[in-house]
């Protein structure tokens, strides 16, 4: 199957490399930018592959919802598979897609948007299928998982840390996304739907590690604990679904504790397999376009969609769940907390508070912060 791939910049020309070596693929033309087409196999028009009968199938790493939304739906109408690693397009437009896809009798896969290398979304589709499954999630960002290990583990300042997943090619292009949790929850909306037909689309919550300061690593690992960022997604028996991503405190020797550099920890939980967790490189060149290549290669031997047939958008409500939280914030502001043990006193508190709801922690740090309050929580687990 002849491959055209949108996008040649870090993954872009990971999955050119990897078409060129791979059985039963073959590389077709790469869509760049006009200006950047210096190489005979680059195009810069759509219609050079909608209109190629050769071209089986177009793999989309260019990012972003447009254009990358209207060219995938110009695949999709041309007859032609559609493979990307873009969360932000899958969680913005993906029942259209699924919808158009089957529409159209072709393939819409995306395992390198959730997990980079790690096969999550391929394992949790199958699962599926056969099995209820109760919870999705974990650490589900390669870049900020690279910056709280660097930073809890050399030593590192957070600007550093940042830049050093920049040149390794973890972040996104603009790595807000990461730093304040939006790339994780993207990807655990896609979960969401591969796992219950249902993307959610608002009652969303993300916080991030934007607020994390060195001052929090020295007192985190005072008390046993390292920081990751964790993405979670459940079903209620009444079929309620919550999503959200927020920093969690593990116990050093925990599963998630052992996670370190790029790699994720995604995992599920289904009724009859119970807990099942993959690890491996989240994020880089190589383990996202092995991803692309892995779902290619699957529409060869016929595997057509992750999005159940009738997957719907619908709204998350995180009102449900609840933790005691590790918080940092100013000493005048702990009265907006039920807290349950003073850490640390002086004119910032580090206070741990009772069981609260995750939606009323979230309001809570986002209200003192519209006030300029500075503030950090984090989820206590285990
Ligand atoms: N920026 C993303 C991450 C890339 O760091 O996880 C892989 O999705």
């Amino acid at each position: 199957m002849k491959v055209a791939v949108l996008g040649y910049g870090t993954v872009g020309v990971g999955v050119y490399e990897m078409l060129r070596e791979a059985k039963g693929l073959e590389a077709g033309p790469v869509l760049v930018r006009p200006g950047k087409d210096n190489e005979p196999f680059k195009v810069t028009d759509m219609a050079a592959i909608t209109g190629d009968p050769s071209v089986g199938a177009v793999a989309e790493v260019m990012g972003g919802v447009e254009p990358a939304f209207s060219y995938a739906m110009a695949a999709l109408k041309a007859g032609k598979h559609f493979v990307t690693s873009n969360k932000a397009l899958v969680a913005a437009k993906g029942v259209e897609l699924n919808r158009t896809a089957r529409e159209n009798g072709v393939s819409f896969l995306f395992s390198a948007a959730c997990g980079g290398g790690v096969p999550i979304l391929h394992n949790l589709a199958r699962a599926a299928e056969t099995d209820e499954i109760l919870s999705v999630g974990g650490i589900l960002n390669g870049t900020t998982n690279y910056m709280l290990d660097q930073m809890q583990s050399k030593g590192m300042d957070y600007a550093e840390a940042l830049k050093q997943a920049q040149e390794l090619g973890y972040a996104e292009a603009d790595p807000t996304a990461d730093v304040t949790g939006l790339d994780a929850l993207r990807k655990i909306m896609l979960a969401c739907a591969v796992a219950w037909g249902v993307l959610p689309k608002s009652g969303l919550l993300n916080e991030g590690i934007d607020s994390f300061t060195a001052a929090d690593v020295n007192d985190i690992a005072a008390r046993g604990r390292v920081c990751r960022l964790v993405a979670s997604g459940k079903r209620a028996p009444d079929g309620r679904i919550s999503a959200y991503v927020e920093p969690v405190l593990v116990r050093v020797g925990d599963a998630e504790s052992a996670v370190q550099k790029n790699f994720n920890m995604a995992r599920y939980e289904g009724k009859c397999a119970g807990s099942i967790a993959l690890i491996g490189q989240g994020a880089g060149r190589y383990p996202t376009a092995s991803a692309v290549l892995r779902d290619l290669s699957g529409i060869c031997v016929g595997e057509a969609a992750m999005f159940p047939a009738d997957c719907v958008e619908g709204e998350a409500d995180n009102a449900s769940e609840s933790h005691a939280y590790y918080v940092r914030l100013p000493k005048a502001c702990a009265g907006a907390l039920p807290v349950a043990e003073v850490l640390s006193d002086g004119e910032e508190l580090r206070v741990l508070t009772k069981e609260i709801s995750v939606k009323q922690m979230h309001e809570i740090a986002s209200s003192l912060r519209a006030d300029g309050r500075a503030v950090f929580f984090a989820a206590m687990r285990g």
